[in-house]
């Protein structure tokens, strides 16, 4: 299966590559060359197609601020084109920090870390980089950092929807165990999930860390793709225990 935030830069490499797959990664592979969204990421410099969902989300719910610096954490960053939006329409004296399972070519002014955030360590990590200037860490306010955690985390697709949907619920619940660890109060998060039976208990999750929870799928996003995102605003001001947070609660 092809990592949707690829792009092919060689049009007639594609098409001899094309020849040689199967009828759906060809078709897959076809659909990405009509592609308008791949289009303009090509002709705009944009590492991924992706570069336009982050857009649209910033258009529509501006997490990011020209005014003042911004800590931002960008999960599942690979290739790089949402760190290159982040970049250009945030405040320039921002940090911003993508973390991805894959290596990813360096961009100036924007810091990578590869690691797999499904492990307790790299939210460690995370959380050390942005508390550097910190001397005393005296409670754990003092930790709550990062302005924006955004997240277009996405495994590797199975044939099975079901299972594939579970796993990004559970990369989900990652990115919202970093807002817990260091998102300050009213920073905003953003995830990536595929549709299935689990949406709903994460959106309630989410609704007892945020004052705002919506669904929201970008017209950059395929239609006929299961992905949308959970876009979240407002981190509480509340005491709440991890336990508590992630309990899954009745309708
Ligand atoms: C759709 S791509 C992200 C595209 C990116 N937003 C961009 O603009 O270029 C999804 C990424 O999530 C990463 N990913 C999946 N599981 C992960 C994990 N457990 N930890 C870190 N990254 C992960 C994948 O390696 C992949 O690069």
């Amino acid at each position: 299966m092809f990592s949707s935030c690829h792009i092919y830069r060689n049009l007639q490499q594609v098409r001899q590559l094309n020849k040689k797959l199967s009828s759906s990664s060809a078709a897959w592979v076809s659909k990405r060359l009509h592609d308008p969204y791949t289009k303009l990421a090509q002709e705009n410099g944009y590492r991924s197609r992706a570069a336009y969902k982050l857009k649209e989300i910033n258009k529509k719910y501006h997490v990011f601020d020209k005014k003042k610096s911004q800590n931002i954490v960008d999960l599942g960053a690979a290739p790089g084109a949402w760190c290159q939006v982040a970049k250009e329409e945030c405040n320039s004296n921002s940090k911003i920090l993508g973390i991805d399972l894959l290596e990813i070519n360096p961009l100036r002014g924007v810091s990578f870390m590869q690691a797999n955030m499904l492990l307790k360590s790299t939210m460690l990590a995370i959380r050390d980089y942005f508390n550097n200037d910190v001397v005393q860490k005296t409670d754990d306010k003092s930790l709550l950092t990062v302005d924006v955690v955004m997240s277009d985390m996405l495994h590797n697709l199975t044939s099975i929807r079901f299972k594939d949907h579970l796993k990004s619920v559970d990369l989900c619940n990652a990115g919202l165990v970093v807002c817990f660890n260091i998102l300050k109060p009213k920073g905003s998060f953003f995830c990536k999930i595929l549709a299935g039976p689990d949406v709903d208990q994460f959106v309630r999750r989410c609704s007892k860390l945020f004052d705002n929870v919506e669904k929201f799928k970008p017209r950059a996003c395929n239609d006929s793709s299961r992905e949308f995102y959970i876009v979240c605003r407002n981190k509480k001001d509340i005491k709440i225990s991890l336990k508590e947070l992630l309990k899954n609660d009745q309708q």
